[in-house]
């Protein structure tokens, strides 16, 4: 049978621009664990991807429709600036991130006031302008992979003028339970989700936050929609590539020689309040405390970079990072030795030659949709390192086996630095056998595994529909 026609459509796209020096447009690959998955099964096929303009030189490539460059065939979408702003940080960032992880301090927030609620109706707008573009740009009988929490509400609103597309929603973030949603009010709750299940299927990185998604639904909307669980994972040729890139060797050539012969303790992160840095820092502390045979004989090397920074949130959170880094250091460095290495750069070469250069790499995240990094952790390391893992990241499903990664509850400073030090111990036998359990296991996953689940998710196309005449009008 022949393979259907895909549009992948997500907020942040496959490509950024930028005027060149000759003032031409110059496109980059996007940052960001979703594109990094998905780019190496799209590039030099005929999947439209239609993505949110986010700089200026995105909107300037905007105005020239669709975009084939690099392998990709890109439709960088012009938004009401905002609009697309309140949508993405009010309503995305700062209310379903925060609901979806857990992260809300409940006595003072969310506060669902006059200006939330125009937000969520630039959320509305956002999506229509999204299935605007989808109704333009898809084949006749596509599917339509619908990617995050930012665009929930586009499959229904394209169900009318194209009744001919599949539509798959997958969220790359957990999912919380129905007391968790309840933040939202009932309107809301009630739009977010039937938008969701107007969806052929809804896929999620793990089986629980499925579960959690089905009881919202259950509860709210007295039905279950289709779901199905397909957990992404890292392309081994993509990342073998930059591991080995001249400038990913240099970056481990020099971490290596900085260590001096020291046991390497490593973390890769954007700085978000849900990858919980700071208790992190915290565990790093009280193991230097509590075990001090290891003072002066591990580094710890945190690979954080500031994201979100027009949320004050997380601009108070890297300060808070900055600043227990600072007290870390100050408690433990002697003439010899600086115990942790914070470096901002947002550089994957050098943290890929980090990640293979650790002995052990902390993942501690409160709550995780996956939790890219700790597989890709795995695949480019080369000395049998250990991975401390955090029950919380949808990836514990993968890894948390007898002899894989070692769990930590993410609350649980002192068991952190419990779990650091017996991953510091580790034999070089045991490290082996995890390492073997744990490659065995993220080779398991690829993303062209991802890409075959979610488009068995679409399901037979629908017979004798076809897209209505001008298809964009009206929505
Ligand atoms: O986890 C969901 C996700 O969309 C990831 O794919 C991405 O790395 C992260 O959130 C960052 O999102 P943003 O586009 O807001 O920087």
């Amino acid at each position: 049978m022949a393979e259907p026609a895909v549009v992948i459509v997500s907020n942040r796209g496959p490509l950024s621009f930028r005027r060149g020096e000759g003032g031409e447009l110059v496109a980059r690959r996007g940052a960001g664990g979703l594109v990094s998955g998905l780019a190496p099964l799209v590039i030099g096929t005929s999947t439209t991807w239609i993505a949110a303009a986010l700089s200026e030189g995105d909107r300037e490539a905007a105005t020239g429709g669709l975009i084939e460059t690099e392998g990709f065939r890109v439709r960088t979408l012009s938004l009401d600036p905002d609009d697309h702003r309140a949508a993405y940080e009010t309503i995305s960032n700062a209310t379903l991130w925060f609901a979806y992880h857990g992260l809300f301090d409940l006595a003072r927030e969310p506060v669902i006031d006059t200006a939330w609620r125009e937000a969520w109706a630039a959320y509305r707008r956002t999506n229509a302008a999204f299935a605007r573009a989808v109704a333009e740009e898809a084949p006749a009988g596509a599917v339509v992979l619908v990617q995050d929490l930012h665009l929930t509400l586009v499959a229904g609103t394209l169900a009318e003028v194209r009744p001919d597309l599949r539509c798959v929603h997958f969220t790359h973030t957990p999912f919380c339970r129905a007391d968790g949603l309840r933040v939202l009010p009932t309107n809301v709750r009630l739009e977010l989700l039937e938008g969701m299940a107007a969806h052929r299927a809804c896929g999620f990185h793990s089986r629980r936050w499925a579960d959690a998604f089905e009881e919202c639904c259950r509860v709210d909307l007295g039905r279950s929609p289709n779901t199905f669980v397909a957990p992404l994972g890292p392309d081994a040729d993509d990342l073998a590539a930059v591991v080995g890139s001249p400038a990913s060797q240099e970056a481990h050539s020099e971490i290596d020689a900085a260590l001096g012969g020291r046991q390497f303790v490593v973390r890769v992160d954007r700085i978000e309040l849900s990858k919980n840095l700071l208790r992190g820092f915290q565990a790093f502390d009280d193991l230097l405390q509590r075990y001090p045979q290891w003072r002066e004989r591990v580094v710890f090397g945190a690979y954080v970079y500031p994201s979100r920074e027009g949320l004050e949130a997380y601009r108070r959170y890297r300060k808070d990072t900055e600043a227990i880094v600072g007290e870390v250091n100050r408690r433990w460095s002697t003439a010899r030795w600086t115990p942790v290495l914070l470096d901002s750069t947002d550089d994957f070469p050098r943290s890929l030659a980090a990640m293979r250069r650790a002995d052990v790499l902390l993942v501690n995240p409160i709550s995780d949709g996956l939790n890219l990094v700790a597989m890709e952790g795995v695949l480019a390391n080369d000395r049998n390192g250990s991975v401390v893992l955090s029950t919380g990241a949808g990836g514990w499903d993968l890894l948390g086996r007898p002899d894989a990664a070692f769990g930590v509850n993410p609350f649980d400073v002192s068991a952190t630095a419990d779990q650091l030090h017996r991953a510091l111990s580790a034999t070089p036998d045991e490290r082996a056998r995890r390492a073997t359990t744990l490659h065995r296991a993220v080779s398991a996953r690829t993303p062209s595994h991802w890409l075959a689940d979610l488009l068995a998710a679409a399901g037979p196309p629908v017979s004798g529909a076809s897209p209505k005449l001008g298809s964009g009008d009206g929505m």
